[in-house]
C-alpha cells in the first residue's frame, strides 16, 4: 500500500513539472509559429490567406472546422492551389534555430503544432 502512495505521488510530481514544461515552452511555440505565418513563401501565409476568397484559417479553427489533423495533412501535401508548405517551413531560421526535435517528422510536428496554436491564440 505504502509503495503504491509513493508510486501514484511520484507520477502526480512527473505529471504536475510536465504540465510546467508544456506551458514553458507554448509561449516560445506560438512566437515560432507566428514567425513561420509571417514568412512562410517570402510573403508570408498570410499574403493568401488574409485575402477573403481564400480560406479563413483563424474563422475555420475557432468554428471547429479546421482540426490539427486536417491542417497538417494540407501543410505536408498541400491542396488545390494550397502549394505544400512543409519543407519550406523546416528551412525559416526562427524553426531551425527552435530545433524542436532531433527526429525530423517528430519536429515537423512540432512545428505544424506551433502554427496551428499561433493562428488559435488569435481568435
Ligand atoms: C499562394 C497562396 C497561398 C499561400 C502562400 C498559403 N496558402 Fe494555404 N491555401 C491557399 C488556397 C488557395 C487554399 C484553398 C485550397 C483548396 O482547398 O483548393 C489554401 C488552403 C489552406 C488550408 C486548408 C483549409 C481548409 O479548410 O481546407 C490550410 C490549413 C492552409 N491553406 C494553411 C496555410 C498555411 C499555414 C500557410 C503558410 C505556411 C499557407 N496556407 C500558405 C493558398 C495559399
Amino acid at each position: 500500500m505504502r509503495k503504491l502512495l509513493v508510486a501514484t505521488t511520484g507520477l502526480a510530481i512527473a505529471a504536475l513539472s510536465g504540465q510546467a514544461l508544456a506551458a514553458g515552452s507554448a509561449t516560445h511555440h506560438i512566437e515560432v509559429g507566428k514567425k513561420v505565418y509571417e514568412r512562410a513563401f517570402g510573403r508570408g501565409c498570410g499574403a493568401c490567406h488574409d485575402i477573403s476568397s481564400n480560406p479563413q484559417l483563424v474563422k475555420l479553427i475557432d468554428a471547429g472546422k479546421l482540426s490539427r489533423e486536417k491542417f497538417g495533412k494540407v501543410i505536408k501535401e498541400g491542396q488545390g492551389s494550397m502549394p505544400k508548405a512543409i519543407d519550406q517551413i523546416m528551412e525559416l531560421a526562427p524553426v531551425k534555430t527552435a530545433n524542436f526535435d532531433s527526429d525530423p517528422v517528430k519536429a515537423q510536428e512540432i512545428a505544424i503544432d506551433a502554427v496551428y496554436e499561433y493562428l488559435k491564440s488569435l481568435k
